[in-house]
Parts: structure tokens; sequence; C-alpha cells
């Protein structure tokens, strides 16, 4: 009887579990989801529709090359808005078209492929040629669990991937995985994640082709790579819409290009966001401000920009100025600005909570009833930098032209750019070290429906929102003017509004070391210019540490010299022997020097979206017989534009030699001028050169591309100054006639918008090889804007004995002069200089 029972029960037990295994084929609990077989489709013109049960797919090609995926789990999508995607890119749309089999379904565009396997559905896109650009990971493609998602994706064990910000680590973003929620990290390591900015947006390599993948969701969304599955890598968010864009390249410049097509350019800054940039946590008083300013000048280090930090305000209160610290505020800023130097003020996003005392940035922001709010409609007060602070609702445009205006005051005093810091938002004495989950912020914005949305969903985008703010508020209040903002939290897209810096960082050789793979992957992430603390932020630097980091720095986008409180002082004269700060000087000078180079390379960027500090991949996208970029032997090599790259060592503070394979193409030593002897077979596109090179704290190496034409300038102790001489052309021959080699030059007046009523001067070089010879072309140059120089001296590199004669014949009709060469064994040069002021000429230079 017993036995009968329990029989009876097993049987039961089987009957239930194989019903359950059943269902797990579409539903595992009632809250557990996985899209695994396709139940209808429906081709659009566009893309397709797809049925996976009760979920909806939607997978459209807004460009031939760019494709959006959206997936409704019920069957019902979101509300189509997007705080990144630009409406006009997100609306386009090209014809497809469709293919059908038994097996699959799907559509061709002229560039790719995708194919969505029907049972089990897998959805996989390829190129025409058939290779692989991504591919669901069977048998988890795509799972919710309740509200949250994740998309799995097969990854070949040679892929790589780039990007997501600002996170530390190594620059190959394979077997780590990484969240998003934006953080005051203060202390980060190379093991901390997540910090300041979410950007979920990666890059793909393989064997030379790229494809971005964009995960368009503010929520705390995060990636794996090769951690939960060795094959496979996967993108998902804790609530939120899955909506994703895949980017094609097929190289990683043009995943960029479409990035900036995509989510916006940067905009070109002003010049002197390029100089060198003094800062520290704080200097104060005014009398301390000017000691540095005059130091500065004094000492010759090159500087365009002091910044000033929370100190220079009354108890800490945004859009204050403490009379008693500053008594002369504004004569100071005029002063500075008499000695090229322009101010940056912090002015966070937290407003002092101070009812009644007449502070008008929280009685304005109270009366139009502008503060994030808790649930039950009161204001959000949290301790920030003031002590009790309230938080303008930045996902309102109403309340970011309010704090546009806040401005006024400091652009009319002639304060030249600001920082938005603290605004992941950070919050002091709470666990979460923000805001908590459920407080209120108001959408209120063109696009977007009107509604109450959580932190949850606003946080990540909380400072882009802040920024933008900043931005557009200065465009308002000076619209001739390039705003300068520079951000500490962001999303994707913000790149529109602010440039960046990695936050806290500290006075270490690990985080000198770390700073380059950081800035690298922001710029593979739509945050070109970008800087990290040269120097370190927390801790002192040791002397030579303090020299390494200017000197790298001085390669880097953003310039900027910056400590915190309670530190050694970090200024370039500080701690350090008298060839310390000889050395410091010295590279500052280059970067000055380099200027016409980097400002060119700078708008390029903002034209293009390529970086301008480049992981040596972007530009030799060719892979080793392992399949992977070939730069990875190179550690912490980076290029500056297209042609200069920068070994620095991959530990800066070992004392070994160290290798560096350059990419088979020639090239030079910066500094000598020599020739690299190329490795055995030559350039030949296959075999990269290694150099064994010494670590010495007197040269940072820096090797030119052969056939580039780098522009520089005189020397000038700002971008304020005129450079005096010639505008300098040096030349880096290619190795072989009919090789590229060439070189341009983009000018203006570095602070306004007039370049784009044509008031810039754009020239482009070209050289080529003549049997004992070399001849150098200047086009005539376009754009209405007037050079300083009258006389461009043309430096040939790669020289071992002196010209026997050049000659040079003007564009505009003068020819054929004789010109006097100089041959310089030391450097490898000879230099030929003519009068030109952007006619163009051509000059022929004979061995
Ligand atoms: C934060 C910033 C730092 C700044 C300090 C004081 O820690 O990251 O750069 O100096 O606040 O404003």
């Amino acid at each position: 009887m017993l036995k009968a029972w329990r029989l009876s029960l097993v049987i039961l037990a089987i009957l239930f579990f194989s019903v359950v295994a059943t269902a797990t084929e579409v539903h595992l609990q009632p809250d557990f989801v996985r899209l695994d077989r396709v139940t209808a489709v429906q081709p659009l013109a566009n893309g397709i529709t797809i049925r996976a049960g009760a979920a909806v797919l939607h997978i459209t090609a807004l460009r031939d090359d760019l494709l959006r995926v959206r997936v409704a789990p019920d069957g019902r999508f979101p509300e189509d808005a997007s705080w990144t995607v630009l409406t006009a890119s997100r609306v386009d749309a090209v014809n497809v078209i469709a293919e059908n089999t038994n097996a699959d379904v799907g559509f061709k565009t002229a560039k790719l492929r995708v194919t969505i396997h029907r049972d089990p559905m897998s959805l996989r896109v390829t190129d025409l040629e058939g290779r692989v650009i991504v591919e669901n990971f069977s048998p988890r493609p795509i799972e919710y669990h309740e509200h949250a998602f994740r998309v799995y994706l097969r990854s070949p064990e040679d892929e790589h991937y780039f990007g997501l910000g600002d996170k530390p680590g190594p620059l190959d973003r394979r077997n780590a995985s990484f969240a998003n929620w934006n953080t005051d990290s203060f202390g980060w390591q190379e093991s901390t994640d997540p910090i300041y900015k979410s950007i979920p947006f990666l890059i793909t390599y393989r064997g030379g082709i790229s494809t971005g993948i964009f995960l368009d969701n503010t929520w705390r969304t995060s990636f794996d790579f090769n951690k939960e599955y060795r094959d496979a890598y996967s993108f998902g968010a804790e609530d939120g819409p899955l909506d994703f864009y895949l980017l094609y390249g097929p190289d990683a410049k043009a995943v960029l290009a479409s990035w900036a097509w995509l989510t916006g350019h940067t905009p070109l800054p002003p010049l002197w966001a390029l100089g060198f940039q003094q800062s520290r946590y704080s200097y104060y008083p005014e009398s301390e401000v000017r000691r540095i300013a005059d130091r500065l000048r004094s000492e010759h280090i090159p500087t365009d920009v002091i910044w000033l930090d929370i100190d220079y305000q009354l108890k800490n209160r945004p859009f204050t100025v403490d009379p008693e610290r500053f008594p002369h505020f504004d004569q100071m800023i005029q002063d500075l600005k008499a000695q090229h130097l322009k101010t940056v003020l912090i002015t966070d996003l937290h407003i002092a909570d101070l009812p009644g005392a007449n502070y008008k940035p929280y009685d304005e922001g109270q009366t139009k009833d502008y503060f994030v709010k808790n649930p039950d409609g009161s204001t959000f007060v949290g301790t920030v930098w003031p002590g009790k602070a309230v938080f303008p609702d930045f996902t309102r445009q109403a309340a970011r032209d309010w704090w546009g205006t806040l401005y006024a005051d400091f652009v009319h005093k002639g304060v030249a750019g600001f920082w938005n810091d603290m605004n992941e938002p950070s919050v002091f004495d709470v666990p979460s070290k923000t805001m908590p989950d459920d407080v209120q912020h108001h959408i209120e914005e063109p696009g977007f429906a009107s509604r109450i949305a959580s932190h949850l969903e606003v946080h990540n985008i909380f400072g882009m929102e802040n920024s933008r703010g900043t931005y557009e508020g200065l465009l308002n209040l000076a619209p001739n003017l390039r705003p300068f903002v520079m951000t500490r939290a962001s999303f994707a897209g913000g790149q529109r509004y602010a440039v960046t810096w990695t936050g806290d960082n500290a006075s270490t050789w690990n985080h000198l070391r770390q700073s380059i793979p950081q800035l690298l992957n922001l710029g593979l992430s739509g945050f070109a210019l970008s800087g990290a603390d040269v120097g370190g932020f927390a801790g002192s630097p040791q002397p030579d540490l303090l020299t390494r980091w200017l000197e790298v720095g001085a390669f880097e986008p953003i310039d900027r010299d910056h400590s915190a409180s309670g530190t050694h002082p970090q200024e370039p004269w500080e701690n350090g022997t008298p060839e310390d700060v000889n050395l410091r000087r010295r590279y500052i000078e280059e970067r000055y020097r380099l200027l016409p180079y980097l400002y060119t390379t700078t708008e390029e960027m903002s034209r293009t979206g390529v970086p301008m500090m480049r992981p040596l991949f972007l530009e030799f996208p060719w892979p080793d017989a392992n399949g992977s970029p070939l730069d990875f032997g190179a550690g912490n090599a980076f290029l500056l534009g297209a042609d200069l790259l920068i070994a620095e060592a991959p530990f800066p503070d070992e004392l070994d030699d160290y290798m560096i394979a350059l990419p088979p193409v020639g090239w030079y030593d910066y500094w000598t001028g020599a020739r690299i002897e190329p490795a055995k077979g030559g350039a030949d596109g296959k075999h990269p050169t290694e150099v064994r090179l010494h670590r010495e704290l007197d040269t940072l190496p820096i090797f030119v591309r052969a056939g580039a034409i780098i522009p520089e300038q005189p020397l000038v102790q700002s971008t304020d100054e005129r450079p005096n001489g010639p505008l300098i052309l040096r030349v880096y021959p290619p190795t072989n006639s009919g090789e590229k080699c060439s070189g341009s030059l983009y000018l203006d007046d570095g602070v306004s918008f007039a370049y784009k009523q044509g008031v810039f001067f754009r020239a482009a070089f070209t050289c080529q090889l003549m049997p004992d010879g070399i001849s150098v072309r200047v086009a005539p140059a376009s754009g209405s804007f007037a050079p300083w120089w009258k006389q461009v001296s043309v430096e040939i590199y790669g020289a071992t004995k002196a010209a026997s004669h050049a000659t040079v014949t003007h564009l505009d009709g003068k020819g054929g002069a004789l010109l006097p060469t100089a041959f310089d064994v030391k450097q490898h040069r000879i230099t030929a200089s003519m009068q030109d002021e952007g006619k163009g000429f051509e000059m022929k230079l004979m061995y």
C-alpha cells in the first residue's frame, strides 16, 4: 500500500516535471522568457519583424552598414526615444532585399546579410563575403528574467573588444566583465568597476574587421567578455529597452565615423584647450593664483589655462565667489587674461540647500520647481561639498535652460571655460554614493513623452544632461564663442557637450601606465578630447614620475596637471632638480611646436569621428598570424594623429629594455630624424620592425611614419601668441617611390564659429621621390583665414648628405628660383626656406 502510494507519487512527479520541461522551451518560469523559435515573420521595406511567441523583434537597416535591433518580450515596444542617438539618424532607412528559406529568414543590404535561423532561433549578421560580424551564442541567444535581459553572442577566440569608455584595465576588454553605473570612485584602481562614465558601446576586432555594438539603454547595463562562457560575450540591462545598433566597419575607423553619424560629432574646441593647463584642488587665495600665473610665465612653461577648484567659492557653493579669499576676482580674471592665461572655473551641479539666504541658484530653482524630488513630492536633499544640497532635474529641458543662465555673470567677467564635476551624481555619507533609487526625475523633453522616471533610469545620463545644460547655456550666452566644458560623468553621445577626464587617479607609476589604455578606449567610445590628471590626483608623485607624466601628457589630447588638496605641489617646477624642470618644460614646448599638427588632427577628429589618440590598429588594421591586431606586442604605444607613434614603455617605471613592433611601413626617429632600418624583408607591409628601446627619463621614444608631412610652428608661450617665424613642414620621405607622402594643415581663429562661414585655412601637402631627389608640393590653401607666416621652412628628414641644389616654383606664377639649403648631420635634416603665404609652391631638392 505504502509502496503503491510512493509509486504514484513518483509517476506524478515525473509527469509534472515533464510538463514543466516541455514548457521550458518558452517559459522556464512565468518571469523567464527565452526567444528560442521563430513563430511568425513579416518582411518590411527596411528590415524584418519576427515573432517568437509573445516576443517581437524588429531588425531594421538605417544604412547599408548600420542595423538596429529592438526586442519587445511581450510584443509592446516602449516609446522610440533616445538620449544618445540623433533623431535624424534614428529615422533613416534603406530598402533591403528579403530572403527566405525553410530554415532561415532575413534580408540583405548592399553591405550586410541578416539571417535569422527559425528553430532554434538565432541571429547572424555577415558581410557579403560571408564573414560573420555577430552571431547569437546558442543555446542562449536572447533571454529575459523579469525586466532584465541579456543578449549572448559568439566570441571566436581571436576576436578582441574595445571601447566602454573610461573603464580601467587593459586596452582589450576580452576576459573581463563590466557594469555601467556612474560612480564617484575616488581612489579607483586598475580593477575598479564601475567608475565615472557609462558608455555601452564596444568595437569588435577580428582579423582586421571591426563592428560597433551600442546598447541604447540608460539603466544599469553590463557587459561580459568570455567570463561567463569562454566562447561568448554578452550584454544586458536590469531594466529598460532592449534596443541595440550594429555598426559595420569594415575597419574600426569606419565604425567610429558611423558612431559619430549616429550620436553626434565632437564640436571643434577652442584652440587654447590644446594648450598646457595648470590646475590644483585648490588654488586660493587670489594671491596664490597670481603667484602660480607669474611663476608659469617666469619659468617659461608654455601654458594656456589656470583652473580654479571649489575653494574659490564661498563655502563651496556653486556660482559664488568667496570675497575674502578673492577680493578682486573680476580684476584677477582680467589680469590673467593679460598674461595670456584663460580661467576655467568649477561649477558643480549640487546647489547648496539654502532657503531664504539670498542664494540665487537655490531661490530661482526652488521658485521654478526645478529640483529633483523624493517620491512624496518633497525636494531631495543630499550632502556634497557645500553640505546639504539640492539637484536640478536635468532631464527637463526647461531646467537645463535655466541652469545655463547661471553662467551669465562668469561669462561676462571673461571666464573662458567651465568644469562640471561630481555629476554621477555624487552624494556623500550614503553607501550608494548617489541618490536613492526611488527619487523622481521628470522627463520633459522634445522627442520624449512627458513622464516621471525613477533614478534607476536617469542615473547614467544625469551627468551628460548636466554638461549639456552647461554647453547649451554657454552657447546661448556667447553665440560666437566655442564653449569649453569638462565633465566627469557622462553617457554615450556626451561628446557633443563636453570633454572629459579620468577622474581621481593617483600619483603612481601604475596610474600613468593605466592612463594610456583608458584614454584610448575613451577615444574609441566617442570621447576623443580626454585627459588624465597629469602627475596623478591622489598622493604626491616622485620627481621621475612627475617628469615622465608631463612628457607623456604632452602627446595626449587634454594636457592638464591636477592634484588633490594636501598633496605636495605638482606644478612643473616643483619636486625635481633643475634638470627635471628643464625636461618637463622641453616636452611642453614640443607640444606647442606641434600645435599645427595637433589642431589639424583635432579638426579631423571633429569632422570624421576618428580620435586624435589612436591605438595602432586604428591606422594599421592588419592582423598578425593569429588574427590579433598588430600592436598587441606594443604595450603602451599609441598614435597621436595618423603619423606620430609614441612608444611609452609597457611598464614605465621598469628599467629593463623593451621591444616595440613598428607596423610594417617605414619609420623615422622623431628626435634624431634618422630613418629606422626596416625589418628583414623591408617595409613590405607584412613584417613589423622590432626595435629595442631603453627607458631613459630624458627621451620619450617617438617615431614618425614614413610618408608623413608634419606641420609645426615656432615656440610660443600660449596659443594667444602669434608665432613669429616660418611654418615648418617636416617631411619624412616614403621608403619607395609611389608610396603615399602627404600631410595637411588646418587653421582658423581658434575661438569663434567663423570657420563655419569659410574663415579657415586648409592646405594639403604632398611629396614625391625622384630618381635622385624629392619634390614637395604645397597646394594652394582653401578658406579665407590669413595664416601667421610669410615663409615656409621645408625640412627633409632621413638625410645623410647635403643637397646639391634646390629650386622652388610658386604656383601663382613666380618660378624657378634657386634656394639655399642647409644640412644638419645630427638631425639628419636638409632645410630649405622660401617665401609663401598659402599660395602654394613646388620645391625640388636634388641630392
Ligand atoms: C573631485 C574631482 C577632483 C576635484 C575635487 C574637488 O574629487 O574629481 O578633480 O579636484 O573633486 O573639487
